[in-house]
């Protein structure tokens, strides 16, 4: 994809607006950790490993001009801001925490280096996020056969991530290997990343998809055009229960019901070895206006009650395979997804 999610440059981090796509491509640009915070409190940008790379970057320009003792607590000023936009999507934790572990090494350096060395982190977690699509996506591709339809939700794509994708990173190998791919997407209701997002970037890439609103899934299921699904993941559980966005889990119970397999693709920096099943993962409640309002005008009698979480636990029972950059997981995810995170 041309267009860029996130960047450091100059020594600022520059985004896409994602809220406003795909009408308008603005980019954003921050020189501070809290314009960086509030960027990802507000869905400036999203998916889970972006979120990841947004705070890794978040950290480095948050530690600018601090060194020894002075860097570490700025750091835990930083990281309390940064751990508190969003709690689901584990990349973001891990990520904040990989910077940490960089600064306690680097005590001794002085700001202008110790700046080097965290922006040096930052640059790589960006980096790696790239690679592992990249590898992802090849192992993915081979589950797909030559002519597939592959059927996803959300936006677990170029945009959810350093680039390439996830989900999408699947289907983009697949086309680069010569397979003949379309894909439907779920638009993804409230905040609709899948009609917005998806459809935006494979339009961009010439990659045929078909917007359906989310309600439409079981009967393009039971029409027989879907070969597979493909989704994302915010942070899957050390048993393979796999927290995505909302909608999610009944996509994965309607595949079962059509004998569609269920894939989830999820770099290793989305397992979280540390919550034992998906009852651990905190899931994010954003507000109630998603759902009253649309854009800013009233849908929904004002003053009902909502409940909008922004994410659902998919149990592993249901998901046919996880594929990670170092190859494809299959139950028992207990020991597969062991295996392939002690690889890491
Ligand atoms: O609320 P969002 O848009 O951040 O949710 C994103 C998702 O649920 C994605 O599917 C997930 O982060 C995987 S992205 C590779």
């Amino acid at each position: 994809m041309a267009v860029k999610t996130i960047e450091w440059r100059d020594d600022s981090v520059r985004m896409i607006d994602q809220r406003l796509l795909p009408s308008r491509e603005t980019i954003r640009i921050y020189k501070d950790y809290r314009g960086v915070a509030e960027a990802i409190r507000t869905m400036v940008i999203r998916g889970a490993p972006a979120i990841g790379v947004a705070a890794a970057m978040g950290v480095a320009l948050g530690l600018r001009g601090y060194a020894g003792a002075r860097a570490k607590a700025r750091f835990n000023v930083v990281a309390k801001a940064l751990k508190a936009t969003r709690p689901t999507a584990v990349n973001l934790a891990w990520a904040v925490d990989r910077m940490g572990r960089v600064l306690e090494a680097n005590l001794s350096l002085d700001a202008d280096r110790l700046f080097g060395r965290v922006r040096a982190e930052a640059i790589a977690i960006y980096k790696e996020d790239l690679e592992a699509n990249h590898a992802l996506g090849r192992f993915g591709a081979e589950l797909l056969s030559d002519s597939s339809t592959v059927l996803t939700h959300c936006n677990a794509g170029a945009l959810a991530t350093a680039g390439y994708g996830t989900a999408l990173g699947v289907v983009r190998a697949a086309k680069e290997a010569g397979k003949k791919i379309a894909v439907f997407a779920d638009e993804t209701r409230p905040f609709l990343q899948g009609s917005r997002l998806t459809a935006w970037e494979l339009h961009k890439d010439k990659i045929p998809v078909t917007v359906i609103a989310d309600n439409m899934a079981a009967t393009v299921l039971r029409s027989g055009r879907i070969d597979c699904v493909i989704v994302g993941t915010d942070r899957t559980a050390a048993n393979g229960d796999v927290a995505n966005k909302i909608g999610t889990y009944p996509l994965a119970v309607m595949a079962r019901r059509h004998k569609v397999p269920f894939y989830v693709a999820a770099p290793l920096s989305s397992i979280d070895l540390n919550c034992a099943s998906g009852d651990q993962i905190p899931i994010e409640e954003r507000s109630g206006l998603e759902l009253t309002e649309f854009k800013g005008r009233q849908i929904a009698p004002k003053g009902v009650a909502t409940f909008n979480p922004a994410f659902d636990v998919t149990p592993h029972e249901l998901v046919t395979a996880i594929i990670t950059e170092r190859g494809v997981a299959f139950p028992p995810y207990k020991k597969s997804l062991k295996k392939l995170k002690e690889r890491s």
